[in-house]
């Protein structure tokens, strides 16, 4: 069976150049990518990587990649990541690994942005995913509240031991449910407007490129 996570995300390592500044994503996919970033490192090249989460920034150094804090570069190259849905027209929605407030600060300071995908995530209109909103922990329940009050169903994220899920900056997550995004700028809009959600997972307007791994071991393409 082909693993499309892998063809994907090796693929996306003929963008990155000697030299570069390449911003590294946080998932299973771009996982691949890293792996081999790290093997190209060990064969000589030279890039600095900016982490999007702390199990990104374990996996780089263990592979021996450079890293520098974003705060540390002026500009990022290029950045591969992954994404949970994404549309035709360049609109998704990432955070499933609840790494989406770094991920969308990352990618707002590159000069190119690669999604890795495999082909069950392209999508006619996103929201058979959930769309996760980083939210403050204080009154993270007001939060819900006042969501819930519009009909827009909301469930905090959990570990496997039933534990709060904390991101690494220390937030939690709130998952919207059961909604579909057909206007997805609104969707931004509104979000942008509740107290205390310090990020949301609809990426839009940000993927340049998305390389997409099929089940048949083909790769595609897909360019602004
Ligand atoms: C991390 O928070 C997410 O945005 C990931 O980039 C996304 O969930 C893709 O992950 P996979 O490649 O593991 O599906």
């Amino acid at each position: 069976m082909v693993n499309q996570k892998k063809i994907a995300g090796e693929k996306a390592c003929e963008w990155v150049e000697y030299g570069m500044v390449v911003g590294l994503g946080t998932g299973s996919t771009v996982y691949y990518t890293i792996e081999k970033l790290g093997e190209l490192v060990q064969q000589g090249l030279k890039i600095t990587g900016v982490a999007t989460s702390e199990q990104t920034a374990r996996q780089a150094e263990k592979l021996g990649i450079p890293l520098k804090s974003l705060n540390d570069v002026v500009e990022i190259d290029i950045t591969i990541d992954g994404a949970d849905e994404v549309t035709g027209a360049f609109q998704g929605i990432k955070g499933g690994g609840g790494a989406l407030l770094r991920e969308k600060m990352v990618a707002e300071a590159s000069r190119l942005n690669i999604w890795v995908v495999g082909e069950e995530k392209l999508v006619d209109s996103l929201g058979n995913f959930p769309l996760p909103l980083e939210v403050i922990p204080f009154g993270w329940k007001q939060i819900k509240r006042s969501l819930e009050k519009e009909g827009i169903q909301a469930t905090l994220r959990t570990q496997q031991n039933k534990e709060i899920y904390q991101t690494n900056n220390g937030n939690y997550i709130l998952d919207i449910v059961n909604q579909t995004f057909t206007n997805p700028i609104k969707w931004q809009e509104k979000l942008a407007q509740v107290p205390g959600i310090v990020e949301q997972g609809l990426f839009l307007n940000y993927v340049d490129i998305i390389i997409c791994g099929k089940a048949d071991g083909e790769i595609e393409l897909i360019k602004k």
